[in-house]
């Protein structure tokens, strides 16, 4: 059997000394340049593995429990297709409220559970740094699937795998991202990522009280990137590549009158964009909610849709990484 070293070109198979192997994927900051550009060859190999066959057995006899203490739609259902069309098997947990959680079950004692009988654990939960506390205690490795307003690194994966594909490239990009950027982690993980490119210029456009976290501002400066903040759009719009527009997160604001104050300050119309140049691409993490009107959707830029799908791939990737198969 062919090393991954001796055969770079090859990443599916055995390779229970891969790097990634039994590793937990807690932090976007994890991850070199080399290492991303592995997860996006093997992102970009899972999609033509599917589009030509669909389901093939990789991590055939291998259990994901997928454990999720906040809602979610395309993160967990992505974590379970990605399992399956791989071959291996889910536990959902889901709705937490029907689990010993609801006991008063530690999250200590229930990763624990569950690395008793499943060879991954994806886990979302409200508190900055409970995947890092559950990776102490579960015994198998802990993918973070959204700590809080921590991190999202998968979705930064997805993120920049999109913009590959889209885009071709991940240097030389003007990004601008949009709306919550004090409380979205998609962004805090994604601008994060953007450190280990060249090139990169950084544009924040978001209501006064959702600046972007300084300490993300920090790091991002110490590696030198371009880093400005804006209170309106259309001074940045003409320059961008990719305009990454978030959800106002209405779960983080403890007053309600706040939050209906700044939630529709920036929403993204077929009239906004015809500020922005013909070839970039717009993305949302999503679930949207009033931040880009459905009559863009059918906009070639609108890329949030196939962002979506890209996601399959990442995370298909992903969990044949940490399962020694990639
Ligand atoms: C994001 C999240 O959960 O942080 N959703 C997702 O995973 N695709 C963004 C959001 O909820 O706004």
């Amino acid at each position: 059997m062919p090393t991954k070293a001796k055969n770079p070109h090859l990443p599916l198979g055995d390779h229970k000394t891969a790097p990634w192997y039994g590793k937990d994927i807690l932090s976007i900051k994890q991850f070199s340049r080399a290492d991303l550009e592995y997860i996006i060859r093997v992102a970009h190999e899972m999609r033509i593995m599917v589009e030509r066959i669909g389901t093939f057995d990789l991590l055939k006899g291998k259990i994901l429990a997928n454990l999720f203490y906040e809602p979610s739609t395309r993160t967990s259902s992505s974590f379970m297709a990605a399992m399956e069309r791989l071959g291996g098997a889910v536990i959902p947990i889901n709705e937490v409220k029907y689990s010993s959680v609801a006991k008063g079950e530690s999250l200590p004692d229930t990763v624990r559970t569950l690395g008793c009988y499943a060879d991954v654990i994806v886990l979302r939960h409200p508190d900055v740094g409970a995947a890092a506390l559950a990776a102490k205690y579960a015994g198998k490795p802990v993918i973070n699937a959204g700590d809080g307003v921590g991190e999202h690194p998968t979705q930064a994966l997805l993120d920049a795998f999109t913009i590959r594909e889209e885009l071709g490239r991940l240097d030389n990009l003007t990004l601008t991202m949009l709306g919550d950027l004090k409380y979205g982690r998609t962004v805090h993980s994604l601008a994060r990522l953007l450190t280990q490119f060249v090139g990169i210029k950084l544009n924040y456009v978001s209501p006064d009280i959702l600046h972007m976290p300084k300490d993300v501002m920090e790091e991002v400066s110490q590696k030198g990137l371009p880093q400005n903040e804006y209170a309106t759009l259309d001074k940045v719009l003409p320059e961008t590549d990719v305009l990454y527009v978030t959800r106002v997160q209405k779960e983080r604001f403890d007053d309600h009158a706040v939050y209906e104050k700044v939630k529709s300050a920036f929403v993204i119309t077929p009239e906004v964009m015809k500020g922005a140049k013909k070839e970039m691409i717009v993305m949302h993490p999503l679930p949207r909610v009033t931040e880009i009107s459905m009559e863009f959707d059918e906009d070639s830029r609108a890329a949030y849709f196939r962002q979506m799908e890209y996601g399959l791939y990442v995370r298909m990737a992903l969990l044949a990484m940490v399962l020694g198969k990639a």
